[in-house]
């Protein structure tokens, strides 16, 4: 899989793919990541990717020709989806993330001052990103979360495709606690049923864990959510424990 990311700042990429599962994919030739200066697709002296917006208003828009030019050139006669991050997009999530590893390549447009002219997003964006709902400088930050996550979807990025599938989100609840050596730090212990070896009342336990905490912290999850009946038993126990303490 290819992703292409055209943005003004390039250098804001050197570091980023540098190093971790990322990096290791590139390196195996499963995913590829090209930068690319959206300066040099602009035709004029100044190499200008911005000019002030009609009607008048403060800041600068990203002009729609270098846009254009970019993709135009940039896009592969595969199956191609270009994505424009902004903070008006569709909310990123695992869902989309794993619809993005579907295609061969993603081209990502990093937006930048006050916006960008709305052509681009009319008539050249299939799918318009945002990471949340917070404003960032620009969609560089974005770009490099949608490739690491999107990534993690690609067969063979990561060592189990079994893991991504455990993962938080993917299965719909949030992660269960996890501890490692030693037993007591700091009289801190690791909860006594880890040892048992009873993997039934494992994953119980681990089980009934995700649900609390996906029903503290994300109760919004559970709601669209389909529970089996071990879950809505472990919720019920759980709610009764809470009410009690
Ligand atoms: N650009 C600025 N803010 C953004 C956000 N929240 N998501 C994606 N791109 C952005």
């Amino acid at each position: 899989m290819r992703f292409d990311i055209i943005t003004i700042f390039p250098r804001m990429f050197d570091s980023i793919f540098s190093a971790g599962v990322v990096k290791k994919a590139v390196e195996k030739g499963i995913i590829e990541i090209k930068i690319h200066d959206l300066r040099d697709f602009t035709t004029d002296k100044h190499r200008q990717v911005d000019d002030r917006p009609y009607g008048g208003l403060e800041g600068m828009v990203l002009k729609p020709e270098p846009i254009f030019r970019a993709v135009e050139e940039i896009r592969q006669p595969v199956e191609s989806l270009t994505c424009l991050l902004s903070p008006q997009g569709k909310t990123f999530n695992s869902a989309l993330a794993e619809k993005l590893a579907g295609y061969q390549q993603v081209i990502l447009i990093c937006g930048r001052y006050e916006g960008v002219d709305e052509r681009v997003i009319e008539h050249l964006v299939d799918e318009e990103i945002s990471i949340g709902d917070y404003v960032l400088t620009g969609g560089e930050l974005a770009a490099a979360v949608v490739v690491d996550a999107v990534s993690r979807f690609v067969p063979g990025v990561v060592g189990k495709e079994e893991s991504v599938r455990h993962d938080s989100f993917t299965e719909g609840l949030l992660d269960f606690p996890q501890y490692t050596r030693p037993r007591d730090f700091r009289g801190y212990r690791v909860p006594s049923v880890l040892f048992s070896g009873d993997h039934k009342k494992i994953a119980r336990w681990r089980l009934k864990k995700a649900l609390e905490k996906t029903l503290v912290r994300r109760p919004d999850l559970l709601k669209t959510r389909k529970l089996s009946s071990e879950e809505e038993e472990l919720l019920i126990e759980i709610q009764k424990e809470r009410k009690e303490s």
